[in-house]
């Protein structure tokens, strides 16, 4: 039977998390639940007969866009329906203007990927380490809590960081109170030229990732350390940074973070004018 590609609905977000559930490919729900309701998530699902057998969604960052959870059932796949998805999300990017289209690969996808033009410009790796006892000691005195008087700020240092204007999903996650962001009037480390400077942030998406970034390893430790506290001891925290960032890689080992899996991050289109070395916590891996 013939797949059709179409946009998800509200109706398709139990459906299709189920289908990604049963796939062992974690639970999307609440992410599924925004992207079709955030203007610049196109959801899609492919449907055979009145079952959905993947998904794709395509994000727009301005001038950047992203591809994520390509995902075919088990029982459908091999038959071009994983290329086709992709496919469609791709056209609707570039339909848009996106002058750069990322996303990461796992080792199934990559072929797919490499296929259509995509090329690889670095290695994330996966770490993670259980949450902390929200009582916990307070060794993050240069840490504060997030406010939303904070978000220019915090866009302005995720654009320098990503090379990439996802201000739109900061804005669309950003809450009084909920997330860390290290600057320069906290603690003692006062950076010259007035005012607070957002060195660092990490904020919680809503459905489990928590975008950080941070100037220095230092900064990125105690933001993660932070964000442990709040999570309490029965949730672990999931984060990857860049291959390429030995100096963070390495203090997040030396702090008790143990290294979980690899993936590519692939781009297709014109070079990115990023920072990879800031990018210590994704949205999830199909935003960045
Ligand atoms: C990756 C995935 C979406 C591919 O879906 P699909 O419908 O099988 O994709 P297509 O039929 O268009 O293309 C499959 C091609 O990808 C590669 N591929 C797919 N599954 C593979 C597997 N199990 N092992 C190795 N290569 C595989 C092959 O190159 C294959 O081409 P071929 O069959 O002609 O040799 C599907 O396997 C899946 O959902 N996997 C789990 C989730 C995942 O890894 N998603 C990708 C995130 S980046």
């Amino acid at each position: 039977m013939a797949a059709a590609i179409r946009p998800m609905t509200q109706r398709d977000v139990a459906p299709a998390a189920e289908a990604l559930l049963r796939g062992q490919w974690g639970d999307r729900r609440a992410f599924f639940d925004f992207a079709v309701r955030h203007p610049e998530c196109e959801p899609m699902v492919a449907e055979v007969g009145r079952t959905i057998a993947g998904t794709v969604v395509a994000t727009r960052h301005g001038f950047t866009g992203w591809i994520g959870l390509v995902f075919v059932s088990e029982d459908q796949r091999r038959a071009g329906l994983g290329s086709a998805l992709t496919k469609a999300a791709l056209e609707r990017l570039e339909q848009a203007a996106c002058r750069t289209i990322s996303l990461v690969a796992t080792d199934m996808g990559r072929p797919i990927y490499e296929r259509l033009g995509f090329e690889v410009v670095g290695r994330y790796i996966g770490l993670t380490r259980p949450g902390a006892p929200t009582d916990g000691d307070d060794d993050g005195a240069t840490a504060r809590a997030f406010h939303l008087r904070d978000l220019d700020a915090v866009c302005r240092l995720d654009a320098w960081a990503t090379g990439e204007d996802r201000s739109h999903l900061l804005q669309a996650i950003a809450l009084e109170g909920a997330g860390i962001v290290v600057d320069a009037a906290s603690g003692s480390r006062r950076l010259r030229g007035g005012g607070p400077r957002i060195r660092g942030f990490s904020l919680p998406s809503g459905w489990g990732g928590w975008p950080t970034i941070a100037t220095t390893p230092g900064d990125a430790l105690l933001l993660l350390e932070g964000i442990r506290r709040t999570r309490g001891t029965d949730r672990a925290l999931h984060n990857a940074v860049l291959e390429q960032n030995v100096p963070g890689r390495r203090l997040l080992l030396d702090a008790g973070w143990q290294e979980t899996w690899r993936g590519v991050r692939m781009i297709r289109g014109e070079p990115l004018d990023w920072h990879p070395d800031a990018i210590y916590g994704q949205f999830n891996f199909g935003l960045g």
